[in-house]
């Protein structure tokens, strides 16, 4: 089922550069879709659309079944949660405990069950010991599990991560990709993660590559990573196993060795 639909969708900040030209895409129920761009290709940008924080310029969003305007803005948004790439922009509590709990109370939340959510979701994030601190005695990185662990314990149906590990540490990092693995396999939600790395896309059900605001390619990622030549021009880093790839299949020498070559393709997309 379609969960997602975007369709000849256009935004521009100033009236004049297109942040957003004419995408158009489908995002199925429990995919896992990864979106990858170079810096400024657009993405937070869109994942504002999707939430309703930007209005679009032109064209469509329908979530759900729901064509996205000013009505039905505050329905969509309880299907969709998102950690933004800017952790800063996400606290809005005065103290860790609070920050995670916001969401919380405004979905009318009994007292009980906040107190447990709160409690399972900081554990997951590795923040049980810093319930009651304010948010200027947080690192950058710690602000960024609270974030994910308010946008987490709201259970909305589609989750978008923007960048939203940037800040930590390798550790962090698994144990977050984890969950986010889990919530989709386990918990059937549907993800939407952003990132610059394709070495992260390509454990992805789905890949969108955004390019100057425009959609270059979709697909899966052996889809994706077969249009090397048009990667390419996106300014991203093709993953160390697809560039050994393509240095052997240059090599005459290599060449004449197919099963070398098609072994070296299959690691290169090794999830
Ligand atoms: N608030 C803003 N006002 C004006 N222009 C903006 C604003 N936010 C973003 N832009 C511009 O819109 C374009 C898309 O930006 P966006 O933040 O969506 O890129 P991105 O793909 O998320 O980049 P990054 O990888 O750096 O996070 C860029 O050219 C950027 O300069
Ligand atoms: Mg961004």
């Amino acid at each position: 089922m379609t969960k997602i639909k975007v369709e000849n969708l256009k935004f521009s900040y100033n009236n004049k550069d297109e942040a957003i030209q004419n995408l158009s895409f489908e995002i199925q129920e429990g995919d896992w879709v990864c979106i990858v761009g170079h810096n400024g290709s657009g993405k937070s940008t869109l994942a504002k659309l999707l939430i309703g924080l930007l209005k679009a310029d032109a064209g469509t969003i329908v979530i759900d079944g729901l064509e996205m305007n000013e009505k039905t803005v505050q329905e969509i948004r309880k299907k969709v949660g998102i950690v933004f790439q800017n952790p800063d922009n996400q606290f809005v509590g005065v103290t860790v405990k609070h920050d995670i709990a916001f969401g919380l109370e405004n979905q009318c939340v009994s007292q009980p069950d906040m107190i447990k959510l709160v409690d399972e979701y900081v554990n997951i994030v590795g923040m049980k010991d810093y319930l009651n601190k304010e948010p200027h005695q947080l690192s950058g990185g710690q602000k960024q599990r609270v974030a994910i662990a308010g946008a987490l314990a709201m259970n909305q149906d589609i989750m978008i991560f923007d960048e939203a590990t940037s800040m930590l540490d390798p550790e962090g990092v698994r144990d977050i990709t984890d969950f986010i693995v889990k919530l989709n396999k386990d918990f059937k939600k549907t993800i939407i993660t952003i990132t610059h790395d394709l070495e992260f896309a390509k454990k992805a059900d789905q890949m969108i590559v955004l390019n100057k605001g425009k959609v270059a390619l979709t697909g899966t990622p052996d889809d994706v990573f077969s249009h090397k030549n048009i990667l390419e021009e996106t300014d991203l880093n093709i993953p160390f196993g697809m560039r050994v790839f393509d240095r052997a299949s240059k090599d005459e020498l290599l060449q004449k060795d197919e099963a070398l070559v098609k072994a070296l393709w299959a690691y290169s997309l090794t999830k």
